[in-house]
């Protein structure tokens, strides 16, 4: 459904943040993006969603080439929670954040409603609908801006880091909803526990470049490779899981 090929990637006046970036990704895969700060898990997931353009190579997702032209279908089937919650909720409460989308998809307003309220109750934040977003901690930010992706049903799910402010209640809600998703995900994350838990397979970046593509069991377990990656053993794996 996703491919990714030779991709490369730069910020003016920056050596290429990705380069030469090749790997596909077939429907409901759950893939973990990892690798040190800096290595481009973000870029990467931007230009995935249509919010950086390829300078070289190509990214097709169901069919649709991403150029200037169909960057905003890119939007539409790729749902991106960003790295900084504060980046992704723009209107006054939480309940006008996650129907603002569903409103701009033609449903008519008791299918936002239902929807808007279905999301918020899955994730456990029923309760912060009429919260003023800039009012809310961290981790409600955190979930508030997840509702709002999760509420498109997009194809592709693109997670930046989204265990970051959570309390173990909600990483626990919200990777139990991720298990449950249909849809293909890529999840960037230091989080190499949840990496394990919640993926099968794992990209490594390295310097913007893929370091290693495989199962996420074996290449979370080499020691010695994930050192040279600037990462380190999860803690499940270090307590002998
Ligand atoms: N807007 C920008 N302008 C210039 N350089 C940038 C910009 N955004 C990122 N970079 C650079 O591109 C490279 C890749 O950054 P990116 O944010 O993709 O890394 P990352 O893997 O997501 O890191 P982290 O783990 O810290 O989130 C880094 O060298 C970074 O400094
Ligand atoms: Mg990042």
């Amino acid at each position: 459904m996703l491919n990714i090929s030779h991709l490369t990637v730069s910020y003016p006046g920056r050596p290429p943040a990705l380069d030469d970036v090749s790997f596909s990704v077939s429907p409901g895969e759950r893939v973990a993006l990892l690798g040190a700060n800096g290595a481009g898990k973000s870029t990467l997931l931007l230009t995935l969603a249509g919010a950086i353009l390829p300078e070289g190579g190509a990214v097709t997702l169901e069919g649709v080439t991403l150029t200037k032209e169909t960057r905003t279908q890119f939007h539409q089937k790729a749902g991106m929670v960003f790295q900084n919650p504060e980046d992704q909720l723009f209107l006054p409460t939480v309940g006008e954040d996650v129907a603002f989308g569903l409103r701009n998809l033609g449903l008519p307003e008791a299918a936002v409603t239902q929807r808007r309220d279905a999301v918020l109750e899955r994730l456990g934040i029923g309760g912060l609908k009429d919260r003023l977003t800039h009012h809310l901690s961290g981790g409600e930010k955190r979930m508030a801006a997840l509702a709002g992706v999760l509420a498109m049903e997009p194809t592709l799910l693109l997670l930046d880091e989204p265990f970051t402010f959570l309390d173990p209640r909600g990483r626990r809600r919200l990777s139990q909803c991720l298990e449950a998703l249909p849809q293909a995900l890529i999840l960037a994350t230091h989080d190499l526990d949840m990496a394990l838990a919640l993926c099968d397979r794992a990209v490594v970046l390295d310097g913007g470049r893929v370091a290693a593509d495989g199962p996420a069991k074996d290449l979370l377990r080499d020691g010695a490779r994930l050192e040279q990656w600037g990462l380190e053993l999860p803690l499940s794996v270090r307590l002998g899981g």
